[in-house]
């Protein structure tokens, strides 16, 4: 039997949303509180059970080698000053028994060619993809992409996390058609890139997380472009859907859009609320601002 071991995170996009923030920095760097992006999803990843970590990566992101990479300067550095809390912090960055692979995608062509690129690595097994703008927080429920690797090993086929969003903000994500609309799996019937509210099959939309099975690769490569004129990893699920079983999971926590900024706000709120270190003095500052 399978396991999903590797994970695919592609992080070569813009983040044109964040300039100038973004200008010579990954998006995947900016922090929620004092992790960056990228962390809380290899966190999510790894907790799942996940061994290898698939960078899909490109110009101005050497920021995030350099994250997982030992930090020698640094690291003498704080051992000198015995400073051993935040040493293990910057060595915890990924456990020991994790690989990181990176791969660079030469030219922006879309989601669908990103996930492409780890190919040569993933081989034919069944792997996760996480898009790090997507901040999932399981709220006391395992870890968003453990329940998923769950509903993975009992179903074998692939998974998409899904949930509820308000008609008119279908055009800004990949939307499923299920073949009923009650309990939290799924089978999904059909899937569209970033339909008009009108033009929606439903309201059930998918959020940065997939346990993909090594099929897709062959519906990736048969891509033409698609929404936006971009090669779409939605389109190859629509087309892998014919083939095999493809489940649509409402995963159960909450779902920060941190490739936004009003998202990226509520996710720095919500988490700092949740941070040992400033929860107290941070909720009481905002109930004296503006009343709790
Ligand atoms: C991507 C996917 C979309 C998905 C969304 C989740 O869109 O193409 O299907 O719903 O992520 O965040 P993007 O937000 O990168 O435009």
């Amino acid at each position: 039997m399978k396991k999903v071991t590797k994970a695919v995170f592609p992080v070569a996009g813009l983040g044109s949303r964040f300039l100038p923030a973004t200008k010579a920095s990954p998006k995947e760097m900016m922090p929620i509180v004092d992790k960056p992006l990228i962390q809380y999803a290899v966190e999510e990843a790894v907790a799942a059970g996940v061994t290898d970590l698939v960078f899909i990566t490109g110009r101005s992101k050497r920021a995030i080698e350099d994250h997982f990479d030992k930090a020698y300067e640094l690291e003498t550095e704080l051992e000198n000053r015995g400073k051993t809390e935040l040493l293990k912090i910057v060595r915890d960055t990924v456990p020991s028994h994790v690989n990181c692979i990176y791969i660079r995608q030469a030219e922006a062509l879309g989601l669908g060619h990103a996930v492409l690129c780890a190919a040569p690595v993933v081989g034919e097994e069944p792997f996760a993809v996480l898009l790090a703008d997507d901040l999932l927080d399981g709220e006391g429920a395992a870890p968003v992409m453990k329940q998923m690797v769950d509903v993975y090993n009992y179903n074998r086929c692939s998974v998409l996390g899904v949930m509820n969003v308000p008609l008119a903000q279908t055009r800004q994500y990949g939307i499923v058609s299920t073949e009923r609309d009650v309990g939290d799996i799924q089978r999904v019937t059909g899937i569209v890139e970033k339909p008009k509210p009108e033009e929606a099959p439903s309201t059930q939309a998918v959020v940065g997380r997939y346990i993909l099975t090594g099929r897709i690769f062959d519906h990736l490569r048969q891509l033409t472009p698609g929404a936006g004129g971009e090669l779409q990893l939605t389109d190859a699920i629509a087309s892998l859907l014919k083939e095999e079983a493809v489940l649509a999971y409402q995963f159960q926590g909450v779902r920060y859009d941190c490739g936004s900024k009003l998202g990226y706000l509520q996710a720095t709120v919500e988490l700092a609320l949740k941070h040992p270190e400033v929860r107290e003095e941070f909720a009481a500052f905002l109930a004296g601002r503006f009343g709790a």
